[in-house]
């Protein structure tokens, strides 16, 4: 594949669908809008417009055929040139056909396994989350290792009648590996072996399993963190230990295995969403995405299966994405609830003792350390072979010189690249003889890693000091310890330096990500399959997506009929833009305050989720609204929604979707937003608008002064934002919505048009 290059090209007036320039055929997903589930005639329809591009052969059209979707939307993947798939593209009907792309996991280091760490346990006092056992969450993943305890069902009642997924049998998976809390479980490998040729159970340990048995590990930790049942005593080289338990304990686990040892492939995707759908789960979470920057809604899987999902009131949580810098986030859709990483006040500290007397603090997973103070020398001064010493002070594979490196603890940097493996590292260093590896981690610092030989990363602060005592002294000696967990020693959370960050590149009206949850050093449960443990550390907006996935379960359970946007409401309007010493939030690795393109909404606070007051509440036809404002027209949309929505609505802007953020991007002289409130709590109740502005921005909010006479009235304000300063870039302030006990909290995000930014 790597001689196709990719065009763009323009389908319906609005719609990019990218396709590849290849000779020979790939797989393509071609998307047909919304349908009203006629499987057996879809099925005919798709194989009509495959056999038409085959030049009337039916054999080719089946040979050539990899999935038909019919549930909540239409469309089909299939083998095809790219003169076919041109040729599908001007076919009546479809919207957008584009190439079987790879997603990734969100995780930082699959591969760099970590010890342990528990996280808060999510009790929400004074209200019944025990209908939890009705909420079904399906999990579009790596799989599940269903012996692990986190997934026994014991003291759980009989799977809801309405249920109807399955117990997809495969390799090492019975039936019997489904129980009352892992209530269905599919694998979708189609798209994979298209790419990579038939499935072969010797290529590779990671894709052991031709089943929805999890060889990754991946798959059960999310599940795990969002639902895991209560476990005790997990507890990991001795480093740490106490319980774990996923946020909704007691919710069904539906288990969809779209996701392989090299990603996730869309017309895999595709299929699992169009499975779920169907199935009958609430809450769909996909802790993958897209690389940055993401293309259009309607040419990405993610973002056609959560459309669907949503009008058909399955809330699709996800996550932000591991590329850290701004403009990044993916998983940009306004009817996903996208999720940002932070820390938790958990820190697992290894400490340095230089040979000055100086202990400074770093970070690993190593339950051992040295025993005596060893030469400590920059990786470079050990250069050896064909590298450079600038190679090698990356402490790549071979770039050592034994004789150099003997006995030595060396200093080795790590550019924050996915590709470089911090665990890789030590693996040389200890080749080489090296007694102990000190990391300068220049961008994810706090990442705590189970490293081979005593090793510990610091970030550019700390190696700065190190450096300056290994350059000025003679014989440098370090002493590394083992690592502690140690609670409350920083802040927390702060925002994890890879969390994918704002502004949204597709739709800047829309703020994400939306939320932060814990995603830096996360235990839960593991596959042993993969280095024989039952447990692990990992991070990633891969770790935060399913523990905002189960604080939805348990307003799901709270709540049967909310929809997805009062659930997603419920969540960001309550979250904190503090942290627990009651400082704004900072972000690593600089401790600048960070804002909401790091956090959207903040920090959940889970004991107010249940009672937020007030919801900013959205249905189907508001995101059809929105997609007429983003330039969509009648005939587009008709073929999305497939329906007979129009496109009547004058002059609706994208920042008028009723979203429980506001952003302004472009902001001319004054301009106004609505939304709509609609009161959850007390039936009488009056709420004042608070407002902290953004920085030379002047703020009104019209009305001030909400008064609620019923349980579910819906009353409207508008906000008038007024340029007093110039700003070269984005400012932040929040709208709170305050009753007695109640706050609703939205931020505000505005940018002054290019034109106002010096003169007013
Ligand atoms: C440090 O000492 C302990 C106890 O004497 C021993 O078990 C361990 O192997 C030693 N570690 C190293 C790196 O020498
Ligand atoms: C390693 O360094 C030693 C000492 O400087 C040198 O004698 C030796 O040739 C080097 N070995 C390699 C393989 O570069
Ligand atoms: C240490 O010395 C190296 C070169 O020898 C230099 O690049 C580096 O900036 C110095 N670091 C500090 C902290 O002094
Ligand atoms: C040890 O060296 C570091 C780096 O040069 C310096 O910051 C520190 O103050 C020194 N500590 C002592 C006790 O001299
Ligand atoms: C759309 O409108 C046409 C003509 O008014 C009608 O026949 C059709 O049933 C409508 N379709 C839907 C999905 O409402
Ligand atoms: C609020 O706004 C919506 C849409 O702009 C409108 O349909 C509705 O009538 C308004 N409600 C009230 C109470 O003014």
């Amino acid at each position: 594949m790597a001689s196709c290059s990719i065009i763009q090209y323009l389908l319906l007036g609005v719609m990019l669908a990218r396709i590849r320039q290849c000779v020979t055929s790939q797989v393509y997903v071609v998307y047909m809008g919304s349908s009203s589930d006629h499987s057996e005639e879809v099925l005919k329809q798709n194989h009509q417009m495959l056999t038409s591009v085959h030049g009337g052969s039916n054999d080719k059209a089946r040979a050539s055929h990899v999935y038909s979707y019919s549930n909540g939307f239409r469309g089909f993947a299939a083998k095809l040139t790219q003169e076919q798939a041109l040729e599908i593209a001007e076919m009546p009907g479809v919207v957008s056909v584009f190439p079987n792309e790879k997603r990734s996991l969100h995780t930082t280091h699959s591969w760099d396994f970590m010890g342990l760490s528990v996280d808060e346990e999510m009790e929400i006092p004074g209200f019944s989350t025990k209908n939890q056992e009705n909420v079904i969450i399906g999990f579009l993943d790596t799989g599940i290792w269903p012996e692990s305890p986190s997934f026994n069902d014991h003291g759980m009642p009989p799977v809801p009648t309405r249920w109807k997924g399955r117990c997809q049998t495969g390799e090492s998976f019975t039936t019997t590996d489904c129980n009352k809390k892992v209530i269905g479980a599919r694998y979708y490998l189609n798209g994979y072996e298209a790419e990579h040729g038939e499935f072969s159970i010797n290529s590779d340990n990671a894709l052991k399993y031709k089943s929805p048995r999890d060889s990754s590990g991946h798959g059960s930790h999310t599940a795990s963190t969002a639902a895991g049942r209560y476990v005790k005593n997990m507890n990991f080289n001795g480093l740490a230990s106490g319980e774990a338990r996923g946020g909704a304990s007691m919710a069904r686990v539906a288990v969809y295995k779209a996701c392989w040892d090299s990603g996730c492939y869309d017309a895999d995707i595709l299929s699992a969403f169009n499975d779920a759908i169907r199935d009958g789960v609430d809450i769909i979470s996909v802790s993958l995405g897209p690389t940055s920057p993401q293309g259009d809604y309607f040419s990405d899987a993610i973002s056609i299966g959560s459309f669907h999902a949503t009008s058909h009131g399955i809330l699709v949580v996800s996550s932000a994405g591991n590329v850290g810098t701004r403009g990044s986030v993916t998983n940009l859709a306004p009817w996903m609830l996208t999720v940002a990483a932070s820390s938790t006040d958990r820190d697992f500290a290894s400490y340095i003792v230089l040979g000055n007397g100086t202990k400074l603090m770093g970070e690993s997973l190593n339950s051992f350390g040295m025993n005596r103070s060893a030469r400590t020398i920059p990786a470079e001064e050990a250069s050896g072979g064909y590298f450079t010493p600038y190679q090698s002070s990356f402490c790549l594979e071979s770039s050592l010189n034994k004789t150099k490196a003997r006995g030595k603890i060396l200093i080795c940097r790590h550019s924050g690249s996915s590709s470089e493996s911090r665990v890789a590292k030590s693996v040389v260093v200890k080749k080489a003889g090296g007694v102990g590896m000190i990391l300068i981690d220049e961008v994810e610092n706090d990442v705590a890693i189970p490293f081979v030989i005593p090793a510990a990363s610091v970030g550019r602060g700390i190696a700065d000091k190190i450096l300056s005592y290994v350059n000025h002294t003679r014989n440098s000696k370090s002493l590394i310890l083992p690592a502690k967990a140690i609670l409350g020693s920083r802040p927390a959370p702060r925002m994890a330096a890879f969390s994918s960050k704002g502004p949204n590149s597709l739709t800047p009206e829309i703020l994400k990500p939306d939320i932060t949850a814990p995603g830096l050093n996360i235990l839960a449960a593991w596959s042993p399959a993969v280095k024989r443990m039952n447990v692990n550390i990992l991070s990633g907006t891969s770790m935060s997506c399913p523990h905002i996935t189960g604080i939805a379960a348990l307003i799901k359970a709270a709540y049967p009929s909310w929809s997805p946007s009062a659930i997603k409401s419920a969540i960001m309007t309550t979250a904190t833009m503090f942290d627990k010493s009651g400082h704004a939030i900072t972000a690593d690795p600089t401790g600048r305050r960070a804002t909401p393109f790091d956090y959207g909404s903040g920090f959940p606070n889970p004991l107010s989720v249940i009672d937020p007051g007030l919801i900013y509440d959205a249905q189907p036809s508001d995101y059809k609204t929105f997609l007429c404002s983003i330039g969509y027209d009648d005939k587009s949309l008709h073929l999305v929604t497939g329906d007979n929505s129009t496109c009547t609505k004058v002059a609706a802007a994208a920042s008028d979707l009723n979203y429980p953020t506001i952003t302004v991007p472009n902001l001319r002289g004054s301009y106004s937003v609505s939304r709509t409130v609609t009161n959850v709590g007390r039936p009488r109740i009056i709420y004042r608008a608070v407002v902290s502005p953004p920085a030379g921005i002047q703020v009104n909010v019209v009305p001030g002064i909400l008064v609620f006479r019923n349980y579910g009235e819906k009353k409207n304000f508008t906000v008038i934002f007024r340029a007093t300063a110039p700003a070269k870039d984005y400012v932040f302030g929040s709208l709170t919505w305050k009753a007695k006990t109640l706050e609703v909290t939205s931020p505000l995000v505005v940018r002054l048009a290019s034109s106002n930014k010096g003169l007013l």
